[in-house]
């Protein structure tokens, strides 16, 4: 099996390259490290079976491949909110690149879709039959619209040329090799705790949130991508289980120590004040749910950020 991921030098990306390479797979990472690195696949570069391609998903790509996991698209506010036109790019231009060359090859194509096509939900749980509440024009709207019109496309290639797809709504997920820079909740408490810094909470902080770890979802993607025909999804794939920022502040302390106390400041812009999936439908159609518990998923991710401590 050929299998292309996009994105592949990225967090996601890198977990999902070293699984197909566990597997068997012959992977074809592409990637133009906006924000994966080096480092991140550098475990791989040795394998026979692992090639590398720089290359930016907005250009068209001509390659002979079985499979296309596409993960391409800065995750992070941070990182999507720097070159927004670029978002938007990876998003529209880049994913109609990839639906191209899906048709090109007859290869099945799986998009890293994610929660935010929600926008700030009046349900709760969210569950994919719920179409979201996203603002159009707000500085988060590049990568929400991004990923909308993402998946719009997806199914507008599934209806009109039969192409074989499945849009995964991906909810917050961290582990090791999330960058330590993104600004992301969990990546942030570490950092600033290994730091002995104060830990800033936006908001009240008891606002939720759910996280999964990242080795749960990649088995979430894998076993999407080998579901028959059909199956298109979208699928939710996250974590239930539902903490609070000073909840999750207080068990990142606990596990790293020290004595950073908690600072409040205010929300940013359309942040969303719950998010929680309804995974029925990755239960039933995946055979597919969470396996690990908070606490453990932290205690490997702050082991991976103590080990980058001295470069931080
Ligand atoms: N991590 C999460 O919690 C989460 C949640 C929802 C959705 N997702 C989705 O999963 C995917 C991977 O997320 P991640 O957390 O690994 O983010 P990441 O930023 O670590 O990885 C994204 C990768 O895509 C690359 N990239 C960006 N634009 C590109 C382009 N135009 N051409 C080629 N490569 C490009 C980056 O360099 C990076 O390696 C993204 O599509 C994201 O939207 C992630």
């Amino acid at each position: 099996m050929r299998v292309l991921v996009t994105g592949g030098a990225g967090f996601l990306g890198s977990h999902l390259c070293d699984r197909l390479i566990a597997q068997g797979a012959e992977v074809l990472c592409v990637d133009n490290f906006y924000t994966g690195t080096e480092a991140n696949i550098g475990g791989l570069k040795a394998t026979r079976s692992f090639r590398f391609l720089n290359h930016d998903i907005t250009a068209p790509l001509h390659v002979d491949v079985d499979r296309i996991f596409n993960l391409a698209c800065p995750a992070s506010p941070i990182h999507y909110q720097r070159d927004p036109i670029q978002t938007t790019k990876t998003c529209v231009h880049g994913v109609i690149n990839m639906l191209d060359l899906a048709r090109q090859n007859g290869a099945r194509i799986l998009q890293a879709s994610t929660s935010e096509v929600y926008g700030d939900p009046e349900v709760h749980p969210q569950a994919e039959q719920y179409w979201g509440r996203v603002n159009p024009i707000g500085p988060r709207s590049c990568y929400d619209e991004g990923k909308r019109c993402a998946e719009t496309l997806f199914f507008d290639y599934f209806r009109q040329v039969k192409l074989d797809i499945k849009v995964m709504r991906i909810f917050n997920t961290y582990g090791p090799r999330m960058h330590p820079q993104d600004g992301r909740v969990v990546s942030n408490f570490i950092v600033q705790a290994l730091q002995g810094k104060p830990i800033t909470i936006y908001g009240s902080g008891k606002q939720t949130r759910s996280f999964c770890y990242v080795d749960d979802l990649i088995d979430g993607m894998v076993r999407f991508m080998e579901t028959p025909h059909g199956l298109t999804g979208p699928i939710n794939v996250g974590n239930p289980v539902e903490s609070t920022m000073i909840e999750l502040a207080e068990r990142v302390l606990t596990i790293v120590g020290g004595s950073s106390r908690l600072v409040f400041e205010p929300l940013p812009q359309d942040d969303p004040r719950q998010r929680c999936p309804d995974i029925s439908a990755a239960k039933a159609e995946l055979g597919w749910s969470p396996k690990v518990a908070l606490e453990d998923g932290l205690k490997e991710t702050v082991a991976y950020f103590r080990s980058l401590l001295p470069t931080l």
